[in-house]
């Protein structure tokens, strides 16, 4: 039997739920690698996860008895999974799809014009997830209300780690999955025109997918979606209502809004951790894991690296963008890098467009909770232009 390590740390204490950023920058100075009952083996350092992303032989994505398509698989099988969900993702199929987000956005800043103060989470960020997840997938907007629910209780299930409350999601899951594909068998939905239908009729190495496959892509895209998407509209409406003068650059500059994106979500990740498992017996920042070790990558955390990025807690222009790990390296990279870039950009230029300018108010922000980040609450005021 092998005696579990002296944890170094609690990733659900209060301290660490107030002030995600500041806790993960506090554990990699001290660590490098920390332990805890939680998430096992906490890797922080960029160098350690940039190594663990690239070394797929001994550090694999096979985490879970669950299907996890394609994160939870390893070569020769994620390649062909992989290859199956790319062509999802092109930059034709993104600018294809350009025009559908920009009417989302409008629609919901015209259903904002004229207040003076909103909870920028509630009132934007999560119904823009959703509806632009709802509307990838040719889903109807009326599941905004369910998948946003379905999202907030896979939170807090996945923080109290309740595995009855897990099960009871997935199963609503694959309930709206089977829904869907009900509709589209009965419907004769266009594969052209629908991704959902789209993915009924694709093979993998010869093979039609099975409904189970079908239900993770999707699951998989639509945690992508609304978790680390939401996360990210709030962080950004965050930092800029708390720097005026980067807002008043990017609304002059708005070729600049691309690179300052990518750095504010350098300084406060939307997305927090990824897993893998040590195939054998490795040394990570000087602590040894046994074959079988759970370990937990911290994106949040590498991408703040005093080691790589030069006074890392400050915005700076001109970093080396193949440092920043925001969508991950190797071969699980994020194939939604291009579809998340084109549709923050749509948020951000529409946002600083409508209005004049964007303020915190006298009320604090309430922090995200873990597996979340972000905000919960983000009370905003707007001068609209
Ligand atoms: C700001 C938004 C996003 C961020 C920060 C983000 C970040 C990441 C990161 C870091 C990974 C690597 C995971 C690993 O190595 O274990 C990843 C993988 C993935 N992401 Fe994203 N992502 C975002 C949005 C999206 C969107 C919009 C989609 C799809 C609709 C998506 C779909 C995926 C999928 C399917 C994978 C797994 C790829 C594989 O295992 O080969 N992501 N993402």
């Amino acid at each position: 039997m092998t005696i579990a390590p002296t944890p170094d740390w609690n990733p659900r204490s209060d301290a660490v739920q107030q002030d995600q950023i500041a806790a993960y920058d506090h554990l990699r100075d001290q660590h490098g690698a920390a332990y805890s009952e939680m998430l096992h083996w906490s890797v922080l350092g960029h160098a350690d996860v940039l190594r663990i992303l690239q070394d797929h032989e001994r550090f694999s994505n096979v985490v879970s008895r669950h299907v996890a398509v394609p994160n939870g698989m390893d070569p020769p099988e994620h390649t062909a999974y992989r290859a199956l969900i790319e062509p999802y993702f092109t930059q034709e199929r993104v600018e294809a799809f350009r025009p559908v987000c920009e009417r989302i956005t409008a629609e919901l800043l015209q259903a904002l014009q004229g207040r003076r103060e909103v909870d920028w989470v509630a009132a934007f960020a999560l119904p823009f997830a959703v509806r632009i997840q709802c509307a990838f997938m040719g889903w109807p907007m009326d599941l905004e209300a369910e998948l946003t629910e379905w999202s907030a209780r896979s939170h807090a299930a996945t923080l109290a780690q309740d595995r009855p409350a897990l099960d009871a999601l997935a199963a609503q899951f694959e309930g709206i999955v089977a829904r869907m594909l009900d509709e589209r068998r009965a419907s004769g939905a266009d594969p052209q025109q629908d991704v959902t239908a789209s993915l009924m009729h694709a093979t993998v190495l010869g093979q039609p997918l099975g409904a189970d496959a079908i239900a993770s892509i999707l699951r998989n895209w639509t945690v992508g979606e609304i978790g680390t998407i939401a996360a990210a509209v709030g962080i950004l409406a965050q930092w800029l209502a708390e720097h005026a003068d980067l807002q008043a650059t990017l609304r002059a500059e708005p070729a600049r809004q691309p690179e300052a994106i990518d750095e504010i979500l350098r300084l406060h990740g939307p997305l927090v951790t990824n897993r893998r498992v040590a195939t054998c017996p490795v040394e990570v920042a000087g602590r040894q894991i046994p074959a079988g070790g759970r370990i937990t990558l911290h994106w949040t955390s590498a991408n703040r690296d005093p080691r790589v990025f030069e006074a890392p807690g400050e915005f700076r222009w001109g970093r080396n963008p193949q440092d920043n790990l925001l969508y991950g390296a190797g071969i699980h990279v994020c194939p939604g890098a291009a579809l998340s870039r084109m549709e923050l950009g749509v948020a951000l230029r529409a946002l600083l467009a409508a209005v004049a300018s964007l303020a915190p108010t006298a009320q604090a922000p309430e922090p995200a909770h873990y597996p979340a980040i972000g905000f919960a609450r983000l009370p905003l005021q707007l001068r609209w232009a």
